[in-house]
Order: C-alpha cells, then sequence, then structure tokens
C-alpha cells in the first residue's frame, strides 16, 4: 500500500503509514476505516481489507448524482457489522462462562430515531432476536408499527408514562408483542395494573432499580441515589408486596438500571451489574418470575482511541465488556441458587456510532503566517516619515530573532505591540503604522515559531505559538446541526481529510462552520494523549474542492442537531457495499430545503411570495428595475425556497 509520496519535505518522503499514523485512524476507525493507494479516506464496513468502499469516489458520484456536501454518509454493512459483533461477543462470553441463557440487545432510538435507520438494526437485528427500546409515547408509536407480527422481539419502555402510554402498552400486549414496561415512578405501577385489569391483559414488568453505585463520566447520574429514575429498594419491596397481593407477582419480569452513558471506567460496569445481579437475585428468591436482567446503555465508543478512561474513550473493548457483564451475573446467580436471566443491553451509541460519517467541503481559509517582511524598513515601509519607536523595536526584533534568543524575542515583539497598541488608542500612531506594527508583529511570531518547529525541545512559553498562529479552515457545515455534542459537551470526534493522504500535511488548523456564532467551530482533536488544539490539513488548491469527514456520528448527533441560522438537515445517504464489488445507493434522504426550514419556523412561503412580488412590482412602476429584473429577483427567490440550505460552491 505504500505509495511513493507525491510531496516530500526537508527531503523526507511522506507515507500513508505517516498519515494513518497522524490521525490515529487505525486506534478509533477499529478496523472499519483505512486509507488507501490513492491517498483516499476508505470504509472496510466488515473490517476486512478485501471490501473497501473509496469515500472520495462516493463523494465524486454524489456530487455528479446533484448531491452536495455536507453530506451525512451512513454505511449500512457496518451497522450490520456492529450487531454482529455484540452479538458474538456476548456469545462467546455466554460459551466461556457456560452461562444458561442467552442474550439479546435492545436499541434505544433515540440514539438515532430516523426511520431508515431503526428499520435497518431492527432488519439486522432479526437473526439475533434483538429488539428496541422506547423512552417515550411517539417513540413508542414508531415502534408498535416497525415491529409488526414479530412476538419473540423484546421492546423495553422506559422514561415517563402517562395513561395513554400505558394504555398503549398494554394494548400491544395484546397484540402479541413482548412488550415491557419498566416502573421508573412508583405511581406507574397503579396504571400498569388498572389498564391491564381493564383490558384483561397480564403484563409483562420491568422495574428500574435506583443503584447505589454511582455511574461515572458526564452522565454519572443516570444511577446512583439522586438518579431521576428508578426505584428505591425501599419502593421495590412495595412494589413487590402490592404484586403478591394481587397474585401478579410472575408478571414481575424485568431488573433495569442504567449507569450512565459512554461509560469510560469497566469498573463502573462491574459494580453496577454487580449489585444489579444481587437485586434480580433476592427478587427471584421472594417468588418473582424474573426472567430478564437489563444492564441498560452506556457501552462506550473510543471516539479518540487512546483506549483510556478519558471522556471521549474508554479503557476496556467489546470483548472484555460482554465477559465481565456475563461473568458477574452468572457469579451472583450461582452464589444464590436462582436461574441465570436473559440478559438484555440497551446499547446505543456502540451500535449506531460507527455507521455514520459527516463529509463536508471547506470553503477557504484564513492564515495568520501571510504577514511577511524582510525586516529592512526601506522595503516593508515605503514612507518617509521617521517610525514611532514601537515600530523600530518590531523591526530590530524581527532582524534579531535567533535559535539562542528565542523567548526573548518573543517578550520584546509582544512589549512592542502593545506599545504600539497603546498609542494607536490615544491616537499617536496612524492607522498606517498600526498595520506595520501589526505586520511585523505576526512576521516576528512566524519566526520564531519555523525555529522552534527544529528544536527538539520548545520552550514552554512558546509552546502556544503554534496554536496561536494556526490556521482557520472555513467549512460548509453546522456545528450545531451536524456536531452538537461537540458544541455542547465538548465531544471529540475524529475528523480528517479524506483525500490527498499521500501528502505531507504543511497546515495545522482549526475549523470554522458557516454559522454566524463564534461557539461555530472545532478547536480540539483526537491525540492519543488528552486532545490537540490544531488538526494537521493541506495546503488548499484554488479551484480543487478538499474534503474534510467528521467520524463515528452515527449515535445522538442527528437527532440532537438544531436549526441554529436555520441550517437545517444536511443531505444523507445509504451506501452499501455491492455484491459483484464496489458500492451502490440504497436510500437517499435530501437534505431540507430553505422553504421546509421556514415552516419549521412558522413561516408560510406562500404568503412571503406575494409580499416580495409587491415589492418587485412597485420597483418596475418606479422605474428602479426592468420587467426582467423583477421576474429574475422572483425566479431566484423561488429557486432558494426550493435549494439546500448549505453553501453551493460550483
Ligand atoms: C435508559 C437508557 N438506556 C439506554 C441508553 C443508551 O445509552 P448508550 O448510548 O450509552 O448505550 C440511555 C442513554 O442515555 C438511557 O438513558
Amino acid at each position: 500500500m505504500n505509495t511513493p509520496a507525491k510531496n516530500s519535505v526537508a527531503g523526507h518522503a511522506w507515507k500513508i503509514e505517516q498519515a494513518l499514523d497522524l490521525y490515529q485512524v487505525e486506534a478509533w476507525g477499529k478496523g472499519y476505516f483505512s486509507i488507501n493507494e490513492h491517498g483516499h479516506l476508505v470504509i472496510r464496513p466488515n473490517t476486512e481489507a478485501t471490501a473497501e468502499i473509496d469515500l472520495y469516489d462516493v463523494v465524486q458520484g454524489l456530487k455528479a448524482r446533484d448531491l452536495h456536501t455536507p453530506v451525512v454518509i451512513r454505511f449500512s454493512d457496518i451497522l450490520a457489522h456492529r450487531l454482529r459483533h455484540l452479538a458474538e461477543a456476548f456469545g462467546a462470553a455466554i460459551a466461556e462462562n457456560d452461562y444458561r441463557n442467552r442474550y439479546a440487545a435492545v436499541f434505544p432510538i433515540k440514539v438515532n430515531q430516523q426511520r431508515l435507520v431503526v428499520e435497518e438494526i431492527y432488519r439486522y437485528g432479526k437473526q439475533f432476536g434483538f429488539g428496541l427500546e422506547v423512552g417515550s409515547k411517539p417513540e413508542l408509536l414508531a415502534v408498535m408499527s416497525i415491529t409488526e407480527d414479530a412476538p419473540d422481539r423484546i421492546i423495553v419502555c422506559n422514561g415517563f408514562k402517562d395513561a395513554s402510554y400505558i394504555e398503549a402498552v398494554i394494548l400491544a400486549t395484546k397484540l402479541g408483542r413482548t412488550i415491557i414496561p419498566v416502573v421508573e415512578n412508583f405511581e406507574e405501577i397503579h396504571l400498569i395494573l388498572g389498564f391491564a385489569q381493564t383490558y384483561g391483559v397480564r403484563p409483562r414488568i420491568g422495574v428500574r432499580v435506583k443503584l447505589a453505585s454511582e455511574g461515572a463520566g458526564r452522565w454519572r447520574e443516570s444511577a446512583g441515589e439522586k438518579s431521576k429514575f428508578g426505584l428505591f429498594i425501599g419502593e421495590i419491596l412495595d412494589l413487590h408486596a402490592l404484586l403478591k397481593e394481587r397474585d401478579m407477582l410472575d408478571c414481575l419480569q424485568l431488573v433495569h438500571c442504567h449507569p450512565g452513558s459512554q461509560l469510560q471506567d469497566i469498573r463502573r460496569v462491574k459494580d453496577a451489574i454487580n449489585e444489579l445481579a444481587h437485586v434480580y437475585a433476592e427478587l427471584k428468591l421472594m417468588g418473582a418470575g424474573l426472567r430478564y436482567i437489563d444492564i441498560g446503555g452506556g457501552l462506550g465508543v473510543d471516539y479518540d482511541g487512546s483506549g483510556t478512561n478519558f471522556e471521549s474513550s474508554m479503557n476496556y473493548t467489546l470483548n472484555e465488556y460482554a465477559s465481565d457483564v456475563v461473568y458477574r451475573i452468572k457469579s451472583v446467580c450461582d452464589a444464590r441458587a436462582v436461574p441465570h436471566p436473559m440478559i438484555v443491553s440497551e446499547s446505543g451509541r456502540a451500535i449506531a456510532a460507527y455507521h455514520s460519517v459527516l463529509v463536508f467541503d471547506t470553503l477557504g481559509s484564513s492564515t495568520l503566517d501571510r504577514f511577511k517582511a524582510t525586516g529592512r524598513p526601506e522595503e516593508d515601509y515605503g514612507g518617509t516619515e521617521d517610525l514611532p519607536a514601537p515600530v523600530r523595536d518590531l523591526f530590530d526584533g524581527f532582524r534579531s530573532v535567533n535559535e539562542r534568543r528565542l523567548v526573548e524575542c518573543y517578550h520584546d515583539a509582544l512589549q512592542a505591540r502593545e506599545q504600539a497598541l497603546q498609542m494607536f488608542n490615544l491616537g499617536y500612531l496612524s492607522l498606517e503604522f498600526r498595520g506595520l506594527a501589526e505586520r511585523l508583529y505576526w512576521a516576528t511570531c512566524t519566526k520564531i515559531r519555523d525555529l522552534c518547529r527544529k528544536l527538539d525541545e520548545i520552550p514552554e512559553e512558546l509552546e502556544n505559538l503554534e496554536v496561536m498562529l494556526s490556521d482557520i479552515y472555513f467549512c460548509n457545515f453546522s456545528v450545531f446541526q451536524s456536531l452538537p455534542d461537540s458544541w455542547a459537551i465538548g465531544q471529540l470526534f475524529p475528523i480528517m481529510p479524506i483525500q490527498r493522504l499521500g501528502e505531507r500535511p504543511t497546515r495545522n488548523a482549526v475549523l470554522a462552520d458557516i454559522t454566524c456564532d463564534s461557539d461555530g467551530k472545532i478547536d480540539r482533536f483526537v491525540h492519543p494523549r488528552e486532545s490537540k488544539r490544531t488538526l494537521e490539513l493541506h495546503e488548499l488548491i484554488a479551484g480543487e474542492p478538499y474534503y474534510l469527514a467528521a467520524f463515528l456520528v452515527g449515535a445522538y448527533q442527528e437527532t440532537l442537531g438544531d436549526l441554529h441560522n436555520l441550517f437545517g438537515d444536511t443531505h444523507v445517504v445509504h451506501i452499501r457495499l455491492h455484491d459483484e464489488g464496489g458500492w451502490w445507493i440504497e436510500e437517499v434522504v435530501k437534505g431540507d430545503t430553505a422553504t421546509k426550514v421556514l415552516e419549521y419556523m412558522e413561516y408560510d412561503t406562500d404568503e412571503l411570495r406575494p409580499g416580495l412580488a409587491r415589492d418587485c412590482e412597485r420597483a418596475v412602476r418606479e422605474g428602479r428595475m426592468t420587467l426582467a429584473e423583477a421576474q429574475a429577483v422572483k425566479r431566484f427567490y423561488d429557486k432558494e425556497l426550493d435549494g439546500y440550505a448549505y453553501l453551493e460552491v460550483e
């Protein structure tokens, strides 16, 4: 796969392996992503090099079909692989531990409620007997239609429930669904029992346990005594007594916990499962008909590839998770001599994250090291006026930069610039000299940075220079719409170019989106230790598109995204491997048009048009516009209302 590097810097050729290493592709990609001999990012849906999809090729193919970036590309085969991987990991753990029951995942649809995604998960999960989890009435309505005629697939119902939610659950039981409402607040049991009696149904009931073992990380409060949901042990005992009194103990079939999302540390998983298994065993011994133990979500995704307990990572593998879960439950059950329950997990992120990639184009860049100087006033400043003192100092400073005095030179430049600014603000420095001071300052910083790059160890005070001088690459997407967790909770997503990976990247940049919001930026990137503040990118070439992609965006991002600046949903396509090689497009969901996002905000475009038409007529009557121009304005308006909200760069 090593191609001769297209470019070389200081005589060192650049190899594709270096790009793999630089962007940590193998660490976070878990076999699903790599780079081919063309220097393009490739997708390996089955984690095998024998079947690859060239992402750059896909983007070109979509463009030829008028589907422009930004676009979310869902790789359905990855979704299928994730489900298989989960089933196999638990299958192996079950066999290894001689566990006498089976495992099923129920996909929590809140992680990605898009119909096509849920349907695919449901379809691919059939062979493993996987089900679905819902957390609200609308989610239940969606799932009730998808799970038609599938009595063996479990539906777990979490979240706050009112009477009609519970009535729907009881009716679904009557329809033949294996549907389990999980009691999260004690009052819900009365509703369940009431509707069960009304419709003559023997319901399956679950109960969410308020674990004492706290969760960890950002979602630590999903578990523990302060958690929003779940019953205290005392309440569970009351629930047990109530069911016993009604001779319905056999209906209590599932115990549930959710130790928090993105569990970074395997110890939290072990603690929670251990506690839940003991609750299961006790209730079982007290006569409850328990058949399922539902360990909730939390199985993490190693977004930064560090394999550590950082927030964007996890210090365990899927196999280790499965093995620990099965082992803990079995140990407790064996010690208490109760039967092994069926293990259910509500793994969301771990199923959905990998399969979606957001690809966006760059629109241009702004660079700070573009300020050049020679250090000779006659060349850098052609004027005849005497140079003000701080500007003279900046000239001297620029000329005297050398390897032995880097920190000192930096301090001098800082001070001179400050003095220049003070003089300007007091009216003693012209705009022209201020511009010259600015140029000399940045040129000096660039010179210092370039010398720092040659040092083995960079002085601490100059460590920030790279970040300070980093470029801004303007990118055609909205962070708020497409990567909301990056903005809201500082979630790291792997981001990298999808082409020119056989070339050494020579720029360090942060990314800015096209919203008019200074928060619409990305300035933290994955790195094996902590995170890095800039991303290595290639110099933009005029007239040549340069695409970047954000990976592992299939979980939570699509539904949490918002309409800031009225940037709506991007185009979405489903790409699959073709049996005869290559790829093909299975589904296309066009992104929001301007009309659609305006309608979300209660604008009626049929009412907007007449106002504009009247204005055009007025302009024609008053001679400000020709009729042809007025028609062109109206046509433009109509076209844009039907157009994509993102920038369409020719
Ligand atoms: C009750 C419940 N189950 C499952 C999940 C999914 O968690 P994850 O995506 O971490 O697997 C969540 C998410 O927070 C949840 O609240």
